[in-house]
Formats: C-alpha cells, sequence, structure tokens
C-alpha cells in the first residue's frame, strides 16, 4: 500500500515537473476560452443536455476520398418553442468543448430570451473528436480553419433535419478566441446556412511577427501600476538576463525560480534560457489576458494585474529580480507546480508526442500546428518599449515549428500559410455582414481583430476588459462598459432574428 501511494505521488509530481506549461503562446491549456463561472450548474437544466456524435468526412477538399469519423457535439433544446426557428450553434476551438457551456454564459441568457436550440460542436482534433487513429504530422493535413468551417456546414445541414427545425430557421454562430475568427469566416462563407454571428476577440488577421501582443501587455501594465511597475518588470528581466551569464548567478537562478533542471554550467542552450524567458513573461501576458474575467476556476481567479504590479513595486522583497520570483511563486503555486521545467528539448520531445493519450493532445500540438502552417501568431519580444528581454525573436519561434513538426516547417511554409489565410478570408478587410465583433481593451489578441464597425457588422470595443469576457456569466463586479456590451449583442441578435 505505502509502494503504491509513493507511487501515485512520485507520478503526480512527475505530471507537474514534466507537465507542458498552463500557458504558452497566449494560449491557455485546454483552450483560451475559460469555463463559465459563477453559479453552480443549473439543476434540472443541466441533466437535459444531450452528447451526440455526428459522421462527419475526413477531407472536404477531396471528392474521392470518402472516409468518415465521429465528431462529437451537445444539444439543449429546452429553450426553442414549437416554432422551432431559431438555432445558436456555440463553435468549438482550439481545446476540448465543454458542456458547463450548454446551460450557463451569456449566450445561454440570449437563448432563453430568444427561444433558441443550443448545439455546441467540438472542433476536429480537438478533445473526444479524433477524425485521425493519431496526432502525426501526416495525419494533421486535416487539421485546418477551412476543414473545420466545412465540418460546420455539413453540421447545420444535419441538424435542420435531425431535430425537424422550421425551413425559416436562422442560425446564429457564438465563438470566442479563434472560434471567434471562425464564426466570422462561418458566415462569410455559408451566409445560406449562419444567418449572423458573435465573434468575441477573434484575430481574424493571421501575422507571423505578434510583437503587438507584448505591447498591449506593456500598455495594461503601465495602466495599472504606472511608470513604476514597467521599469521594475524591464528592471527584472534585464537582471534575470545578467544573472544567466556567470556561474554564480545562475545558481541564483536556480534557487529564486525553484528551476527543475539546474542552469548552472554550460549545459543550458540559448533555447533554454529564452524557453525560460517565455515562461516569466508568460505569467504577465497571461495575467493581462484574463484580468478580471468571470472565468470559473479551481482556486478563486484573483491574481489580476494590480497583483502582479504590487509585486513589482514592493521593494522590501529585494531587487526587482527578488519581486519576479515572488511573481513566479504565486503562479507556480496557483498551478501545483513544484518546480519550473524551462528545457527547451523536454518540451519539444513532449510536444512531438502524436499519441491521443498524450498530456500534449489537449490541445497543445494540435495549435502549435496550426500556428505553425496557417496563422503564425508568434507573440515576439521585439517591439519597443521592450521591457520583458529580449530573448523571444522569431528565429526562437519558427524554430520551434521544424523541431516538432519537420524541417518542413520553416518560416517560408509560415509566410505562404499566413498569406493563404489572409487571402482566403480577407483578414480584417473582410465585407461579412451580420457579425457583431466584441473586443476587450486588456486583451492583447485584440490587435488583429475588427474594432470598427462596417456596413451591417457592428464592432464593440470594450474598455478594461478581457478575452472573451463578454461570453462569461454577468457577475455583480462587471464594469458599466462590459454590461452594456453585452445588452447591445443581445439588441444585434434581436434585430437579426426580427428581420426577413
Ligand atoms: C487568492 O485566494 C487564495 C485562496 O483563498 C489565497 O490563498 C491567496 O492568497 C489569494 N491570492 C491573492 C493574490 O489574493
Ligand atoms: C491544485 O491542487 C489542489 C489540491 O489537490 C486542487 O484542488 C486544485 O484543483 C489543483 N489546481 C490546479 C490548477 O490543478
Ligand atoms: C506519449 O505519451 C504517452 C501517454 O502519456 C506515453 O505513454 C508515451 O510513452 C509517450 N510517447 C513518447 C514517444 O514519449
Ligand atoms: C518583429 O516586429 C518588431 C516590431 O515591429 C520588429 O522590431 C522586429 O524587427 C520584427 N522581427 C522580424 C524578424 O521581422
Ligand atoms: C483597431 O484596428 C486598427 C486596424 O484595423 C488598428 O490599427 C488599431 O490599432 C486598432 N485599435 C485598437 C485600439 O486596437
Ligand atoms: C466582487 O468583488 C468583491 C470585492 O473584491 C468580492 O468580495 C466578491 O467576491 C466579488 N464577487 C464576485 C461574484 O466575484
Amino acid at each position: 500500500m505505502r509502494g503504491f501511494l509513493s507511487l501515485i505521488t512520485c507520478f503526480a509530481i512527475l505530471q507537474n515537473v514534466r507537465g507542458w506549461r498552463e500557458f504558452s503562446r497566449g494560449r491557455s491549456k485546454g483552450g483560451n476560452l475559460g469555463l463559465p463561472g459563477g453559479d453552480d450548474l443549473v439543476r434540472g437544466e443541466h441533466e437535459k443536455v444531450t452528447t451526440e456524435w455526428f459522421t462527419q468526412y475526413l477531407d472536404h477538399s477531396s471528392p474521392t476520398d470518402s472516409r468518415t469519423w465521429k465528431q462529437r457535439y451537445f444539444v439543449n433544446d429546452q429553450y426553442v418553442n414549437q416554432r422551432r426557428d431559431v438555432a445558436f450553434l456555440m463553435i468549438g476551438g482550439e481545446g476540448e468543448a465543454s458542456i458547463q457551456w450548454m446551460t450557463k454564459g451569456a449566450w445561454i441568457n440570449y437563448a432563453k430570451k430568444f427561444n433558441a436550440i443550443c448545439f455546441q460542436l467540438e472542433h476536429r482534433y480537438y478533445g473526444k473528436s479524433h477524425p485521425t487513429a493519431d496526432l502525426s504530422t501526416e495525419n494533421l493535413q486535416y487539421l485546418t480553419s477551412e476543414q473545420a468551417l466545412a465540418d460546420i456546414a455539413y453540421f447545420i445541414e444535419e441538424m435542420n433535419v435531425k431535430y425537424e427545425l422550421s425551413p425559416n430557421v436562422k442560425w446564429i454562430a457564438f465563438g470566442g478566441s479563434y472560434p471567434g475568427s471562425l464564426a466570422a469566416w462561418v458566415r462569410q462563407r455559408y451566409p445560406h446556412l449562419v444567418y449572423g454571428s458573435m465573434a468575441a476577440s477573434g484575430p481574424l488577421l493571421a501575422e507571423i511577427n505578434f510583437s503587438e501582443y507584448f505591447t498591449v501587455v506593456y500598455n495594461d501594465l503601465k495602466g495599472t501600476g504606472g511608470d513604476k511597475c514597467v521599469s521594475a518588470v524591464k528592471q527584472a528581466f534585464y537582471q534575470v538576463d545578467l544573472l544567466t551569464r556567470h556561474m554564480v548567478g545562475q545558481r541564483n537562478l536556480d534557487k529564486l525560480f525553484v528551476l527543475c533542471d539546474s542552469i548552472a554550467g554550460t549545459t543550458s542552450s540559448s533555447e533554454d534560457i529564452a524557453n525560460l524567458f517565455e515562461t516569466l513573461n508568460g505569467h504577465f501576458a497571461e495575467t493581462a489576458q484574463y484580468n478580471k474575467d468571470n472565468r470559473m476556476s479551481k482556486v478563486p481567479n484573483n491574481i489580476t494585474l494590480d497583483t502582479l504590479c504590487n509585486i513589482m513595486v514592493n521593494d522590501k522583497l529585494g531587487p526587482e529580480v527578488n519581486r519576479l520570483a515572488a511573481v513566479n511563486d504565486l503562479m507556480m503555486k496557483r498551478n501545483n507546480q513544484t518546480c519550473l521545467d524551462y528545457k527547451y528539448d523536454k518540451m519539444i520531445s513532449d510536444m512531438r508526442n502524436v499519441s491521443w493519450g498524450s498530456e500534449v493532445s489537449e490541445g497543445g500540438r494540435q495549435w502549435y500546428y496550426q500556428t505553425c502552417t496557417e496563422f503564425g501568431f508568434c507573440q515576439t519580444t521585439d517591439a519597443k518599449p521592450q521591457v520583458f528581454g529580449d530573448k523571444n525573436d522569431l528565429d526562437f519561434y519558427i524554430k520551434q515549428c521544424s523541431d516538432v513538426f519537420g524541417p518542413k516547417f520553416d518560416l517560408t511554409t509560415l509566410q505562404r500559410g499566413v498569406k493563404r489565410t489572409n487571402t482566403l478570408y480577407g483578414a480584417l478587410n473582410t465585407p461579412v455582414t451580420n457579425v457583431i465583433f466584441v473586443q476587450g481593451s486588456y486583451d492583447p489578441w485584440h490587435v488583429l481583430g475588427v474594432n470598427r464597425s462596417k456596413k451591417l457588422s457592428p464592432a464593440v470595443y470594450i474598455e478594461a476588459a478581457a478575452h472573451c469576457a463578454n461570453m462569461y456569466p454577468p457577475s455583480e463586479n462587471d464594469t458599466q462598459a462590459l454590461r452594456q456590451a453585452r445588452v447591445q449583442i443581445q439588441e444585434f441578435i434581436g434585430n437579426l432574428l426580427k428581420s426577413a
């Protein structure tokens, strides 16, 4: 028994040590849209949600390939009325689809008001929707946004029949983060199937060198803690850099940041150092991206930009690098990490695992693939003012693509892929109609989204709001601007449903 227990403990520690980071490349483990917070699952409603499977084609672009697979979806039909003429679709994205969204969140409040039948379709290759036997690079060729959009089209046609929806049914799509882009694109591509969309925090512009990401994080910190906060952050990363250059400093870093493997000596590569910097500046990125939102979290969602700035300006904690270490302690404690894993080769070998049973199959590997082939989104620390160190340049990110997927996945491939994405969808110039675009100012992703109203597609830019903030259930602490945005979205949907 003792042996068994210590085996479990050992396994748990191993998982924490070797585990993929909670946040990496602007993506949270499990996907960027969190779970809806607030009250517990609504009794009597949740039990009526069903889980179903849809037979989907593997390759929508091949006339001769008839292979199929099972795509997971959830249905909630308890708010729909006899007319059955309103259908809401929550588009799944770069993580497992969650049944919790089927009875909670702003879209459910809209569904109750407009008597919609609610569907959520899990994105191919994420969660339990497995089109292929494993995640080999060869198999991932069917993981594209275009295939995902065609999945949605076939799905809608089938649901119209299966759930006996009205011949006049209007489908409204909802999506947050990457699915926010899909929500806009599905309306653009299949206007005969999708009547309108709510696209939250969707990066419609594909961009390789996404240096503006950290510019927004910088602005958020400055807006929160002023120049004192950002100059302390800058000083801290500068001190880390100095410490990496000599033996005594390296030993210090081992202790300060609770590193799993010693950084001392000649064993650390420049990629290791870059990876350490990315982990540390990721603490600020993650906190900015989700600042003060209403996600559900296992622990109170109480680490905000204020928390980080308060630590960074507190000179009682010692020099700035010690304050950064305190920030690191706080984040590690929240994530139950026992030490900080910064080894580049370890990360790459985890990411190369093609098994559906691997830890990276939660979506880390798949999202990497999509960023290395379609979107870029490399969050370089190149932009000025440079306060998060200068280690995370484009080469660092492109190297990861070829190290994980092979030498063909280089900068040239990505340039072609990003050009293709922007050409096929039109990036920020898409003339799509009936879409409401929603962005939050805290959210670094807002830079790649539509923030100006177009003809028939309004944009809502919410001051002091985080990534997808409008999608979570309302909370008593929401800003007036966020409340107003939810009302505006409801009115927009109401007008769509009223129009002929
Ligand atoms: C957040 O809440 C946890 C649990 O209540 C508490 O231990 C922790 O100190 C809080 N953190 C902050 C930064 O307020
Ligand atoms: C950390 O561990 C605690 C206690 O085992 C658990 O309740 C919590 O969900 C864990 N947090 C994370 C982020 O895994
Ligand atoms: C991939 O992950 C699975 C599940 O964790 C593990 O059993 C397997 O050994 C890993 N494969 C490699 C090549 O590391
Ligand atoms: C990325 O963008 C930043 C800011 O515009 C720029 O300074 C840097 O040179 C760019 N990097 C590359 C490799 O183009
Ligand atoms: C709004 O989008 C434009 C590009 O369409 C961009 O130049 C501008 O910086 C954005 N505004 C904000 C506040 O992000
Ligand atoms: C609102 O903020 C107060 C003060 O920070 C906090 O005590 C309370 O729990 C918050 N309410 C919700 C629903 O988060």
